[in-house]
């Protein structure tokens, strides 16, 4: 397999380095109404002493320049984006087609809720397909994202144990959790409590019973974890939590392994929190909004966000906000509610089989590409980091291939976009040394993952006979190393990238 050739650099502009003065891609209709006085439109104080300076460029310029920008960039509909936790998994275009529909499209947040009636019966029925994938029956859609359904989580937690006039300050997490929980708990004001990972790739549960007491808000778990593990001692787990008072929080961001398999209410979770932008086919990463609804037990539904859709006895439905013991608003108006659309859209396609297959086939995936990557000899210098099987994604040790071939993880990620792949996910979970995380998706062909694990084996081979090639790839990008820590503290937006 042969990596692709180099192309030809040329200089980043920004589009204020494009076009010339009075160039125009829109001219407006002259105002045929009386004009009304600037200080109408916009007060004072917000007002600048001079316009601020716009790009002057043409329609085919603007639409170059972000063509041009798009294709320096590695997005899903153009190749393999295997990355862990995140599942980067096809978004069927019918649900485009449906969330474009003007009902939906043009339906504006503020509508009276008489005249919002069909929005209302979506999001009702949304909430109902959530409640039973997820076995918990009250559903919020309002949460934006993963870590803000966390938030929302948590929050939930704490006014529970208040309301019983409880005040425990502490939430156990354990080490390979995703870094928005910890994130989530400081931000909700607790404190975060590690625990340790068994042997087996699961809690360790001597560390559990240990650490479970009457300070313990919730424990917060993803189950498969981020090895790519289910964790056979649920049921223990969540008699030693509820055991202690506390609740069981399910980190669902990724649902793509067990749903119509295993429900996070049958095995005693309390919350769950979903990414419509993972398992549910949102366009993420830069590529729209995101969406975090929750589910929670009876005893959590007090306490859910406001408003609340409710259905009346005539079959309509209202927004209810008088709701006593509510933590509040999670953010404006009821969600993203496009979102609701696709993922409605991706549900009803599917049914219950479908969705069953979608995780069946998830996980199918992830172990062939598993026993291809053994197959081709690549376990000795990146074995599978816990267990033997995976559910829909799985975790290599890049610690040999370190010392043996003298490339890092890192290097290989940079190298295998070279051969027309996007990395997967790396250096996490942080207690693997030299982490890949990979996540195939059900969506993607059976060529294409042996088309990866060939591109793998590749690297590893050309990395035996001169680790220099790896160690400075990618050759083949716009860019090539980047200084990510830079990149990260001071990004540079408004000038010329060359
Ligand atoms: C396991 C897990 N939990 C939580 C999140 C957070 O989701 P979001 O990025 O939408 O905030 C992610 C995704 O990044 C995740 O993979």
């Amino acid at each position: 397999m042969n990596a692709t050739t180099p192309t030809q650099r040329e200089p980043v502009r920004t589009i204020f380095q494009k076009g010339a003065p009075g160039r125009r891609a829109f001219v407006c209709p002259t105002v045929d109404v009386p004009a009304p006085e600037v200080s109408q439109l916009l007060p004072e104080r917000f007002r600048r002493a001079q316009p601020p300076r716009l790009p002057e460029v043409s329609e085919p310029e603007i639409v170059r320049h972000y063509v041009g920008i798009s294709k320096r960039n590695f997005d899903l509909d153009s190749g393999f984006y295997p990355l862990g936790s995140c599942t980067m998994k096809h978004n069927p275009r019918l649900h485009e087609r449906v969330a474009a529909l003007p009902g939906h499209a043009r339906l504006h947040p503020l509508q009276d809720v008489e005249r919002a009636q069909g929005a209302l019966e979506l999001m009702w029925k949304l909430q109902g397909a959530l409640a039973e994938i997820s076995g918990l029956p009250y559903v919020s859609l309002q949460p934006s994202a993963g870590s803000h359904g966390e938030l929302a989580g948590v929050l939930l937690t704490r006014a529970y144990h208040e309301d019983r006039g409880e005040s425990r300050h502490k939430v156990l997490a354990p080490d390979t959790s995703h870094g928005t929980n910890p994130a989530t708990v400081t931000m909700a004001g607790l404190e975060l409590v590690k625990l340790a990972t068994g042997a087996d790739g699961g809690i360790d549960i001597d560390d559990l019973r240990a650490k479970a007491d009457e300070d313990v808000a919730c424990l917060m778990l993803t189950n498969p974890n981020t090895l790519g593990l289910f964790d056979a001692n649920i049921v223990e787990i969540a008699e030693i939590i509820h055991g202690v008072g506390a609740t069981l929080y399910y980190d669902g961001a990724n649902l793509n392994a067990v749903m119509g398999l295993s429900r996070p209410g049958d095995m005693g979770f309390d919350i769950v929190h979903f990414n419509l932008h993972k398992s549910f086919t949102q366009p993420h990463g830069g590529g729209g909004p995101g969406s975090g609804p929750i589910a929670v037990s009876e005893r959590i539904e007090p306490f859910l966000p406001v408003p609340v859709i409710a259905r009346a006895a005539d079959g309509s439905f209202t927004l209810e906000y008088q709701r006593a013991k509510s933590i509040g608003r999670m953010r404006g108006f009821q969600g993203n509610y496009g979102c609701f659309v696709r993922a409605y859209a991706y549900i009803c396609s599917l049914g219950a089989e479908g969705l069953r297959d979608v995780s069946e086939a998830a996980v199918l995936n992830a172990n062939y590409l598993l026993a291809r990557l053994r197959q081709l000899g690549v376990a000795e210098h990146l074995p599978l980091a816990y267990g033997e099987l995976c559910m829909h994604e799985f975790v290599l040790n890049g610690g040999p291939m370190k010392r043996e071939l003298k490339i890092k993880t890192l290097d290989l990620a940079k190298r295998l976009l070279d051969f027309g792949f996007h990395p997967p996910t790396v250096y996490f979970p942080l207690l693997v040394e030299e982490a890949l995380m990979v996540e195939p998706t059900e969506t993607e062909t059976r060529e294409t993952l042996d088309a990866f694990a060939q591109a793998i084996a590749a690297i590893l081979h050309e990395a035996a006979e001169d680790p220099m090639i790896a160690q400075n790839a990618p050759y083949s990008t716009p860019v090539r190393r980047l200084d990510e820590v830079a990149a990260a503290k001071h990004p540079v937006i408004r000038e010329a990238l060359d």
